[in-house]
């Protein structure tokens, strides 16, 4: 029997190679970062052939470095940054442009256009998502518009476009695919039929000859060129990595979450086989399809705050109080309190539930006694303080009260982040052994469709706590603090034009 499932997980900042077990244990991995474009303020772009020479380049280096022969590979796992939108040349394989990233803002105000045409609501009916230049929609339209020939090439069905997996599954395979948790973050996926939805491609006037092919997050898709590893090898696990870190958190059942702690944080709740519409501004997202059809379908609710790790970048880069971002925790930790000092780190706006672009980060509570210690402290309380209401919004959607809250991505290494977020949510917070959920769920998905495991059972059976932390706060003490945050929340609001 082959020894592994090989995760590639093509993330916003590097593309990593990880090689999983049979007991879902990482056994070698390979990271390599590349080139962030930023042309303009707002604007965020990569270069695809980076972003595949770095996700080609490690996917060797792992299989070179642990001595793991391809034959030993069962299948590989496509995991990625979501919403990012390539458009390449069939003939050439070549990009047409740069690829516009995720956090690209260069759409907002034609998105503004659509909702005062009243779009919003049909669009969040049909796709589950709030009208907003997040999603890869109107960075595909801008494309077409602004890259001269771009639209009369797509017509004559010269060009493909695709998320970051697709992109990646081409170069690999040559086929032109995606799974249904990336389509959903298109803004053109009707997330109740699993098709693109011809009305959104008509409003938007994107060619539907563009469009990848939809599957199955878990199936075999397509297999390598021989020419990749010396021999074919399945692609048979494909989700947007959100997605993929709730199934590897193995939160397989209606009402299990996980927080993911990255550059911002992503939480996101089961609901089960049909897609829930949320009243408080959250995303309805299709989690996971382990066969066709919606009765093999999960879906997500969906909350971010777009600043987490973030913020302890900028106390490292902008204002220098941290050398290293391992040296947050023992500054925080050095005073008992942040001495009444409350920061919302509201740097790129607010997300869900408020969706407000232009707040921005605010400190508040300065006193003479103030020190860097204390604002150190503040600011890991904010980034806890946002899952609040993105959480809140989820219970109050969902109808039910959450048990525990399962964590991972790198900021949820810091003990004292994940027990102020327990005591804050008054909710047990869970650290699980295996850390590297986002990968391991992209193998998991593979490694169901190809039999290296039989069951989500069986992948359940493997996610083990590493940590738990329990709330310890006083319900008069924590629910001052929330009212205390609201109040801060209110002043970063509608800040900049
Ligand atoms: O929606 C964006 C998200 O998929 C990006 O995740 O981990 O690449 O920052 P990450």
């Amino acid at each position: 029997m082959t020894k592994y499932i090989l995760a590639l997980d093509q993330g916003t900042t590097s593309s990593r190679a990880i090689l999983f077990d049979h007991a879902g244990r990482p056994h070698a991995s390979a990271q390599r970062e590349f080139r962030q474009i930023f042309p303009q303020p707002g604007w965020v772009e990569h270069d695809a052939n980076e972003i595949w020479a770095s996700q080609e380049g490690v996917l060797h280096q792992v299989l070179r470095d642990s001595g793991v022969a391809a034959s030993d590979v069962a299948a590989i796992g496509v995991t990625n940054q979501r919403e990012t939108t390539v458009l390449w040349d069939r003939a050439t394989g070549e990009p047409v442009a740069n690829a516009i990233v995720w956090q690209d803002r260069r759409n907002a105000a034609y998105c503004e256009q659509l909702v005062e045409q009243g779009k919003a609501d049909v669009i969040q009916q049909k796709t589950g998502l709030v009208l907003d230049a997040y999603f890869s929609a109107t960075k595909l339209k801008w494309l077409l518009d602004n890259v001269p020939g771009a639209r009369a090439r797509a017509e004559r069905g010269e060009l493909a476009f695709g998320t970051v997996d697709s992109w990646l599954i081409y170069k690999m395979s040559g086929a032109h695919l995606t799974d249904t948790s990336n389509a959903a973050r298109t803004m053109l996926f009707n997330i109740h039929t699993l098709q693109w939805d011809t009305d959104l491609l008509a409003l938007l006037d994107i060619p539907a000859s563009l469009l990848p092919d939809v599957v199955p997050s878990s199936g075999v898709a397509a297999h390598t060129h021989a020419a990749l590893l010396g021999v074919s090898v399945p692609i048979a696990g494909i989700a947007g990595d959100q997605q993929a870190a709730t199934f590897g958190q193995a939160c397989l059942k209606p009402g299990m979450a996980k927080n993911t702690y990255g550059t911002g944080c992503f939480m996101l709740m089961n609901v089960g086989k049909r897609p829930l519409p949320s009243k408080n501004r959250l995303l309805t997202t299709v989690g996971w399809s382990l066969g066709a059809g919606s009765d093999k379908t999960d879906y997500l609710l969906e909350g971010s705050a777009f600043i987490a790790g973030a913020a302890v970048q900028w106390m490292r880069d902008g204002i220098g109080i941290i050398r290293d971002s391992s040296e947050v925790e023992a500054l925080a930790t050095s005073v008992p309190d942040s001495g009444g000092l409350v920061f919302v780190p509201a740097f790129a706006g607010l997300g869900a539930p408020y969706w407000d672009p232009y707040a921005r980060g605010t400190l508040i509570g300065i006193t003479r006694g103030t020190g860097k210690a204390h604002i150190a402290r503040a600011a890991l309380e904010g980034v806890a303080y946002q899952n609040v209401d993105v959480l809140s919004a989820m219970q109050d959607d969902a109808g039910i009260g959450l048990s525990e809250l399962r964590v991972d991505g790198g900021a949820a290494r810091n003990d004292m982040l994940m027990q102020f977020q327990a005591d804050i949510l008054n909710v047990p917070v869970v650290r699980p052994v295996v850390t590297e959920t986002t990968a391991l769920g992209a193998a998991y998905l593979a490694g169901l469709a190809v039999g290296f495991w039989e069951s989500q059972e069986e992948i359940a059976a493997q996610w083990q706590v590493g940590r738990r932390f329990e709330p310890k706060m006083a319900a008069d003490e924590r629910l001052s603090r929330l009212h205390k945050w609201q109040r801060a929340v209110e002043r970063s609001r509608d800040w900049s034009e």
